[in-house]
């Protein structure tokens, strides 16, 4: 995988941080070798290793990483994908998407201009969760050309 060329909407993205729980970690750092490959700066949040973990202590410290514009978008991984994203999702400025295929993360990026995508560990291959990565990354929101995305977003922030 070359250079991505990202979009955030606001500028390109160099900085990606990423965080999993224990069920979650391994997948975490095949991902996060992906992306330095891809010529990203990774902010590596945890966890580290295969102990027991909480995943809502994970997706806030990635939370706290997107407000405090150290990274401009996020990955985050659990057993299933659900938790971490519930979690995320408490949150206004988050927009997580919890992504199954290609197809989940390109319109995730298009409609909902998602600023993190969670993935199940647990529930995907690793060539199926670096592809949705990739797509997450390379695809912008469509907001300019449909208001109708920009709308919604607004309404939620
Ligand atoms: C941990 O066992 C598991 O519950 C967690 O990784 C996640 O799948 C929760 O949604």
């Amino acid at each position: 995988m070359g250079h991505w060329d990202v979009n955030s909407g606001t500028g390109t993205v160099k900085t990606i941080a990423i965080a999993s729980d224990h069920a979650g970690y391994a997948l975490k750092a095949e991902i996060a070798g992906f992306l330095e490959e891809g010529g990203f700066s990774v902010l590596d949040l945890g966890t580290d290793g295969p102990d027991s973990v909480d995943y809502p202590d994970f997706a806030d410290a990635l939370v706290q990483a997107l407000a405090d514009n150290r990274a401009g978008r996020g990955i985050l991984i659990c057993g299933t994908g659900i938790g971490i994203s519930i979690a995320a999702n408490r949150h206004r400025h988050i927009r997580a998407a919890h992504c199954h295929d290609t197809t989940d993360a390109r319109l995730a990026r298009q409609h909902n201009d998602a600023n993190v995508i969670a993935l199940g560990a647990r529930t995907l291959g690793l060539e199926v969760a670096r592809d949705c990565v990739a797509v997450f990354l390379e695809t912008a929101f469509e907001g300019d050309s449909n208001p109708r995305h920009a709308r919604r977003i607004a309404r939620m922030s």
